[in-house]
């Protein structure tokens, strides 16, 4: 299963990029304004700090003018993915961009039919949001199960994009669905190495250590 950070912050992508797990990057406008800087810059930088797929979404509602910001972004780096809007304009920029050879990623999916709309638009991935569906009291994760299970049936090359994480326990059911990615926040990141067990086995491990008088090096 890859890890996306789901960030604009330049410093958290390069802390990520340092642990070695991290294989790509999305970002939405949200979270470019989150950062205060200028897109094109930072989605720039962010291209820097990974060769895996980083996600700049379009903010357009047109065809015509989301085509052009999409060909505007995807000319900052060959990293970069366009992410789309699942709309109708946005599933048709979608054709347009991945007949061109663009990657581009289909955002704001909530039913598993918009997702298959995706795959037939030639998205090389879809972004259903599973926390936003749980907070609506709605069942995130058989969306993925759903999405999942007809990607398999058709044989579709789209990768499923596990968005909106907020905890492992999503991480962990989306992992055991077979979906190919998780996109998180950098918190939720770190809350996958957590494990109170690990804090208390290794401060008695090092408490012990130190009653030796030891020293490796
Ligand atoms: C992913 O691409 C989205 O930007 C992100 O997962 C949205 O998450 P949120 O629902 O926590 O804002």
């Amino acid at each position: 299963m890859k890890f996306f950070v789901d960030t604009a912050d330049v410093s958290e992508i390069r802390a990520m990029a340092q642990t070695g797990l991290l294989d790509g990057v999305t970002t939405n406008p949200s979270l470019i304004a989150k950062s205060g800087r200028k897109m094109a810059e930072v989605i720039a930088e962010i291209c820097a700090l990974t060769n895996g797929p980083v996600s700049a979404e379009v903010t357009a509602t047109d065809f015509d003018t989301m085509l052009a910001e999409g060909r505007y972004l995807r000319a900052i780096a060959q990293n970069v993915c366009v992410k789309v809007p699942l709309t109708e304009a946005g599933l048709r920029t979608c054709r347009a961009l991945a007949d061109e050879g663009t990657k581009v990623n289909v955002t704001l999916c909530f039913s598993a039919v918009q997702a298959l709309l995706a795959a037939k638009a030639g998205a090389a991935f879809i972004s259903p949001f599973v926390g936003r569906l749980d907070d609506i009291g709605q069942d995130g994760m058989q969306l993925i199960a759903d999405v999942v299970q007809i990607y398999r049936n058709y044989a579709f090359s789209t990768e499923v994009l596990v968005a909106s994480v907020r905890h492992p326990v999503h991480v962990l059911t989306a992992a055991k669905l077979g979906a190919h990615v998780a996109t998180m926040p950098p918190a939720t990141i770190r809350a996958l190495f957590k494990h109170p067990l690990t804090d208390r086995g290794l401060e008695a491990f090092l408490a012990d250590w130190q009653k030796t008088g030891q020293s490796i090096l």
